[in-house]
């Protein structure tokens, strides 16, 4: 089946690769086209819940047709959303009366407050396109760390947590690490998706309360005190975000910690196997084993980047 993402801008590249994670990682094959700030992905599924983990879609909807003129797509239209009691069209306002005209026509009632399908209509290549809104439960907002009954300001946004564990080409079921989990930002993504959660801190306080955040979901997973660099077992992705500071009970300096977890790191996951990272958007990476996929930086206030690294390990 045919899906339409609409990316919410935020950044030039981070959304479309977000999306081809996901596909990889939920073993989706899909023709992906691109137009501006929509995808158009062609896949092998009829299950839309992928797009449910996408952090960077503003909305979601099922492909519903295109054609060169509204009054071509209104039978196709109306095919998909007779079963609704109502609808509204979302577009420009000439497309929205036009189209909603016709299936009003067809005798479909509209309601502009709360519908039961929405059809939203983009002008693309000189025609139309159709797609009916999907519900996509978002809720970062109400994710926010300072929401959560342990907060540190070092806790990560839930949209970027989010990103971190699907760059990793995680399917739900697979297992993640974060070898520096602190409050659980980015296992709390991974389990809402459906995915283990492992994590591990040195700091006692800082494990403690991740178990609490998990809890808060209704989620748990095996997190302890540990450090990063002694740490052992198999997963199937990491997703992390280390200190970025002299902030190590090693007090080791960030840079070397990176070099050094990135050694080990390759010891905990399978050849092509995928870790993502976020560092100070100044530090070079050397992680042998691994092959550099994608890099993407991310602004987090006027003064502030990070780097996103998704690496793979060969
Ligand atoms: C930037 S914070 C992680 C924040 C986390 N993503 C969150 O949402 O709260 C880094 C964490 O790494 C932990 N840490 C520092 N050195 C470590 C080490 N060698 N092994 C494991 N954890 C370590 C710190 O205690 C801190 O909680």
């Amino acid at each position: 089946m045919k899906w339409v993402v609409h990316f919410s801008g935020e950044h030039p590249s981070l959304p479309r690769a977000e999306l081809e994670a996901v596909l990889e990682g939920e073993s989706i094959r899909a023709d992906v086209e691109y137009a501006g700030r929509l995808a158009i992905a062609d896949t092998d599924t009829d299950d839309p819940s992928f797009l449910g983990r996408l952090a960077y879609a503003l909305k979601c909807y099922e492909w519903l047709g295109e054609g060169p003129s509204l009054d071509s797509l209104a039978g196709p239209v109306y095919d998909a959303i007779s079963d609704a009691e109502s609808f509204r069209v979302s577009g420009p306002s000439a497309v929205q009366e036009r189209l909603g005209g016709l299936l009003h026509g067809f005798g479909l009632k509209v309601d502009l407050k709360s519908p039961q399908a929405e059809v939203a209509v983009y002008e693309r290549g000189g025609g139309y396109l159709a797609a009916a809104a999907l519900p996509v439960a978002r809720g970062y907002e109400g994710r926010r760390a300072q929401y959560r009954p342990f907060f540190r300001p070092t806790s990560m946004h839930p949209k970027l947590a989010r990103a971190l564990v699907n760059l990793a080409r995680t399917g739900s079921g697979d297992t993640v690490l974060d070898p520096f989990c602190g409050t659980g930002g980015i296992l709390i993504e991974a389990g809402l998706m459906g995915m283990g959660a492992v994590g591990w801190d040195v700091d006692p306080n800082m494990v403690e309360g991740c178990v609490q955040n998990l809890g808060e979901y209704g989620l748990s997973g095996e997190i302890s005190v540990a450090d990063a660099l002694m740490g052992e077992g198999r997963f199937d992705a990491i997703a992390t975000d280390p200190p970025y500071g002299r902030a190590s009970r090693a007090s080791e300096e960030a840079s070397g910690l990176y070099r050094k977890f990135a050694a080990r790191a390759r010891g905990l996951l399978d050849g092509g196997a995928y870790m993502c990272l976020m560092l100070p958007h100044d530090r070079r990476l050397d992680a042998e084993g691994f092959g550099v996929c994608g890099v993407f930086d991310v602004r987090m206030h006027r003064s502030l980047t990070r780097r996103i690294w998704v690496l793979k390990a060969i």
